[in-house]
């Protein structure tokens, strides 16, 4: 690439990418969204080329699955040489070394300290499909808690487990039956109306509660949960939180699942942001980054859980593929050789002290939040009543692409910008980028606090 910096020479979309989105158009569902109006050239580290010849930085990073960045030289060369061996086999039909060396590798990286075997898919909601199979298999039960506010993917059970109801579900079910939501503390907007340092964990009593007037624990096969929730709008829960719930599953034999799909490979400035609690999840999701945006899906489990599945049980043709696992491998590599955990705090130092700088002065900015480089602000039209910003919101994500940056928004209101850069990115670029977000809320919202 010609810069290292946002570069946009036309119009968004460009001559080439508006004949190319014709067809789009008339061949491609409209139900499939689309963020950038524009068509990916190339891309290099946290930097995108499009098709006319325009450089955007990339804050989405393919929905957190960038981790590593853009064509990483050794996963290029890694992925290359398995690709000249074969592409599939089917795990199924005749194994190979990559899948065996890769489950061990999880064995030996995801928190808990016990025998671990890992099942291999293709995405994420596959993943979370699996890891319900397998706890309803082991426990004997049925029932399912989730969380208000959590994205789980969207096939039928991932569906039935995600929150959001537009565009997620509506008008999509019936739903997978045997599943009860609890509220997450969203402490911004505390469901309870209560402030965070004095509530006493009422989002975790909560739990207790609906054993007695919603499902009996004898028949919940398992808790899943975001340890911190992407799509719901970045929102990390106090630590003792995660501990109280986990000790709660803990006392009514119910299996503790965590989806670490969009918060895993060092996002949170670790490898895992359970690895911040010092809690073990009998069950963990991951994809997304896993793979550097090779469909690659996994989920880790304590052997004798995952074990009481039969033979055939789980699996399916594509899962686990060859080329994937061995990118999965080289990712690990690289991110336990070259530090990523530490990258990724000192990108979200930066992001966090430039958006409260903001804060300052913006009074659209509500809340800054995030751990490591999973950060995000929320937006406001009015800090008191906190009216969701979602005009703004979308503005702002709009004017930046036309700018050169690429950005994504979350949350079940639409109001939260979130940061999910390539950990590859330089200060100097992560700074242009925050330029461009300054600049452009300034705009919007000028006025001083
Ligand atoms: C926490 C979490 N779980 C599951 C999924 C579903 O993953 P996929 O889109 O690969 O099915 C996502 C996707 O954003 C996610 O963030």
């Amino acid at each position: 690439m010609d810069t290292k910096f946002p570069k946009v020479k036309t119009t968004i979309p460009g001559p080439k990418a508006q004949e190319l989105l014709k067809f789009k158009e008339k061949y491609v569902p409209n139900g499939v969204s689309v963020n950038a109006p524009t068509f990916i050239e190339k891309g290099q580290g946290a930097l995108i080329e499009d098709v006319d010849g325009n450089t955007f930085l990339d804050f989405a990073g393919g929905i957190g699955v960038l981790n590593i960045g853009y064509s990483h030289p050794e996963v290029l060369e890694a992925v290359k040489l398995q690709a000249d061996k074969f592409f599939h086999s089917s795990f199924n039909v005749i194994l190979y070394e990559s899948y065996i060396r890769l489950a061990e590798k999880m064995a030996q990286i995801t928190p808990g300290n016990f025998d671990k075997k890992t099942l291999f898919l293709n995405s994420g909601a596959e993943a979370v499909e699996n890891a319900i199979k397998i706890a309803r298999k082991y426990t004997k039960k049925t029932d399912i808690i989730c969380f208000e506010g959590a994205f789980h993917g969207r096939t039928l059970l991932g569906m039935s487990l995600t929150s959001k109801i537009k565009p997620y579900k509506f008008g999509f079910g019936p739903f997978a039956s045997g599943i009860h939501r609890i509220p997450y503390p969203y402490c911004y907007r505390c469901p309870y109306g209560l402030e965070k340092d004095s509530c006493d964990l009422r989002c975790a009593e909560r739990l207790d509660e609906i054993f007695l007037s919603v499902v009996e624990p004898e028949n919940v096969a398992a808790l899943i949960l975001e340890p911190i929730q992407g799509e719901g709008g970045f929102i990390v829960p106090p630590d003792e939180f995660m501990t109280r719930i986990k000790e709660i599953c803990v006392k009514n034999n119910i299996l503790f699942i965590v989806d670490e799909i969009q918060t895993g490979f060092c996002r949170t400035g670790k490898l895992f942001a359970t690895d911040y609690l010092g809690i073990e999840p009998d069950i963990i999701t991951t994809a997304k980054s896993l793979a550097a945006g090779l469909p690659l899906s996994a989920v880790t489990a304590r052997a004798e859980i995952i074990d009481s599945s039969p033979v055939g049980g789980i699996g399916g043709t594509y899962s686990g593929n060859p080329i994937a696992c061995t990118s999965a491998l080289k990712v690990i590599e690289i991110m336990q050789r070259d530090n990523f955990a530490q990258k990724s705090q000192n990108i979200g130092y930066i992001c966090t002290e430039r958006f409260k700088t903001m804060q300052e002065k913006y009074k659209l900015i509500g809340n800054v939040r995030g751990r490591g480089a999973m950060v995000a602000i929320e937006l406001v039209k009015d800090r008191v009543t906190k009216e969701p910003a979602k005009e703004e919101t979308a503005a702002l994500i709009k004017k930046a692409c036309s700018r050169g940056l690429i950005l994504l928004s979350a949350g079940l209101l639409g109001n939260v910008v979130r940061v999910l850069v390539p950990l590859v990115i330089t200060e100097e670029q992560l700074n242009a980028g925050l330029d461009i977000i300054e600049d452009i809320i300034k705009e919007i919202d000028g006025s001083a606090v």
